[in-house]
């Protein structure tokens, strides 16, 4: 019997665990490489990072592979920090949230919409590659609020709930994620590819 196993391009513990999860509903076991993801990520996109990431374990290991990459844009600060979510100040998740807020102070009270986007590359071992996108739309608290997820989770509070994604159960957060709509727009086109049935439910 086919075993629907994807390995999954990354070295972030915490996504990893989401991908896992949401992968689980779609019958996929998602697993970590043996090695890390040895890859230099770009500033252009977040698709071909996701694309680099998933190319990276398709060659070293010839089995098809899942990249992911994601950040978040505050359309009032003109997309930023985007691409350079994980890295446009160095030190941890909170000092991020914290030189992010600094920034929203200079903002205007109708301008804290901001938008999670995530990109899902599969990489096939026989060739080519599938990619998928999802967004999750919300706006910046004003202060951070809660100990759930990662990253940016504590300051953001998604449309439609009045409490942050820090403060969501990681069950709550994985029904309506960025990342789960990225990888269900992925595992759609992944269906049958490889004898492999993702998303049969
Ligand atoms: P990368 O994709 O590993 O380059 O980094 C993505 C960046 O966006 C990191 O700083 C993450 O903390 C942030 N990010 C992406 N998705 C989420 C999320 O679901 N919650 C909170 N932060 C996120």
């Amino acid at each position: 019997m086919k075993t629907n196993i994807l390995y999954v391009a990354t070295n972030n513990t915490s996504k990893f665990r989401e991908i896992r999860q949401i992968a689980e509903d779609y019958g996929i076991h998602a697993q970590m490489p043996a090695v890390p993801v040895d890859v230099q990520e770009g500033v252009v996109s977040y698709e071909e990072n996701a694309l680099l990431k998933a190319s990276f374990v398709t060659a070293q290991f010839g089995v098809d592979a899942l990249g992911e990459d994601s950040g978040i844009e505050v359309p009032a600060l003109g997309g930023f920090p985007g691409v350079i979510s994980a890295r446009f100040v160095a030190g941890s998740d909170q000092d991020r949230n914290n030189a992010l807020l600094e920034r929203m102070k200079a903002l205007g009270h109708g301008q804290r919409q901001a938008v999670f986007k995530a990109y899902i590359v599969i990489t096939l071992a026989d060739g080519g590659h599938l990619t998928g996108y999802g967004e999750l739309r919300g706006s910046i608290a004003g202060v951070p609020a809660g100990g759930n997820g990662f990253g940016y989770d504590p300051i953001f509070i998604p449309d439609g709930y009045d409490r942050t994604l820090g403060l969501l159960s990681e069950e709550e957060k994985n029904r309506i994620s960025h990342r789960r709509k990225a990888i269900e727009s992925a595992f759609r086109q992944y269906r049958g590819h490889s004898g492999n049935t993702a998303g049969e439910r």
